[in-house]
């Protein structure tokens, strides 16, 4: 199987790629495509045991995306700007490369190969928050940020292409990611990063924001599924049922570290959304199954992180560790 995996230098997509390279080592071709943005690291794929082969680009040049998918058997596409904050502070980043990347994407396989199968990448967060119950699949695309938006937005274009066009495309919604190579600026490894250095842990408001935690490998083996055995047109959602609250998730990292009085709770995010709750009884209908409890999946993420200074040492500076970062443009 040849695929292309489009943002597989960042946290999701490099894990992706290892997974996949794992799996079917012989029998899979693997190409990445990554504009290098902030969240990504050539360093999350430097000491895999697999040869893949690098294209530096971005989704939103047609030509190169026209090249690229033209003899691909799946294209799974993550590229995508991915933090709320910086969102909020320049929301047009993340119509270009979540919107019109993703359109870029859907015309070149349009164009050049309608044989091959697109999975797109979205997020809980087209939902809205949920104070109670569950979202399913076909439930309102509800988003509060840009981020989101960009997302939902993306969404949408992959539907109207799978109806209009006949693209063989399918739709994942996950949940919260955590694991290794996780850039530092998201809660996980900022919490444990400063932890470790002493430093004070910024919590949003009050940190009873709920969210389900899904550790990265489970997210991965769900896509690759998905991959095989998804249904054209089809939205999956993809969950833990792990739910914490932020606090809850600090207070664990901190408990398991040793450390006490770091918390900082700091003016919280505009239109900080309260709770996400995903049904994902589609995906495991498909066969798929979430094999690590929250405490494990943060047990071994903690120590990779201990372990590995070297790889997120070099990527840290006040910005990305700033408590607020959509307060600096406004
Ligand atoms: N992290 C989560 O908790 C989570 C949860 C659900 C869904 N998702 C989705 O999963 C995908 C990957 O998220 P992540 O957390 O790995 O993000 P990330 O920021 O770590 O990785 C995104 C990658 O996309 C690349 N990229 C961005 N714009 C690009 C462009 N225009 N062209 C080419 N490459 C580009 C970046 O360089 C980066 O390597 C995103 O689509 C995100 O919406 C993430």
């Amino acid at each position: 199987m040849k695929i292309l995996v489009t943002g597989g230098l960042g946290f999701i997509g490099s894990n992706f790629v290892r997974h996949m390279a794992d799996k079917d080592k012989a029998e899979m071709e693997i190409i990445v495509v990554d504009a290098l943005r902030y969240g990504s690291n050539e360093n999350n794929l430097k000491d895999l045991e697999y040869e893949y082969k690098f294209v530096r680009g971005n989704i939103c040049d047609y030509e190169l995306m026209c090249e690229l998918v033209k003899n691909v058997d799946a294209i799974v596409n993550f590229a995508a700007e991915t933090h709320v904050d910086r969102s909020i502070s320049n929301p047009y980043a993340f119509v270009e490369s979540n919107v019109k990347g993703t359109c870029t994407v859907l015309e070149a396989i349009r164009r050049v190969n309608q044989e091959a199968k697109l999975v797109h990448v979205s997020t809980d967060e087209v939902y809205g928050d949920i104070e109670k119950g569950s979202f399913k699949e076909d439930d309102m695309l509800k988003p509060s940020s840009p981020y989101s938006a960009s997302k939902a937005s993306a969404d949408l274009f992959v539907l109207a292409y799978v109806r209009t066009y006949g693209l063989n495309a399918v739709i994942t919604r996950c949940t919260n990611n955590y694991g290794m190579y996780q850039f530092p600026e998201k809660l996980i490894p900022k919490t444990i990063i400063r932890a470790k250095q002493g430093m004070k842990i910024p919590v949003y408001g009050t940190g009873k924001n709920v969210r389900d935690w899904i550790y990265v490998k489970d997210h991965c083996e769900a896509i690759n599924i998905i991959l095989e055995k998804g249904n054209r047109g089809e939205i999956y959602n993809i969950s833990s049922g792990d739910e914490r609250s932020n606090l809850e998730v600090v207070t664990e990292i901190l408990d398991s570290l040793g450390k006490e009085d770091l918390i900082e709770f700091v003016e919280d995010r505009p239109g900080h959304d309260i709770r996400y709750s995903l049904d994902s009884s589609k995906v495991r209908e498909l066969g798929w199954k979430c094999r690590h409890k929250f405490e494990e999946g943060l047990k071994e993420t903690i120590e990779w992180y201990l372990k590995n200074e070297e790889w997120w040492k070099p990527l840290i500076d006040e910005k990305i560790l700033h408590p607020t970062p959509w307060k600096l443009e406004w």
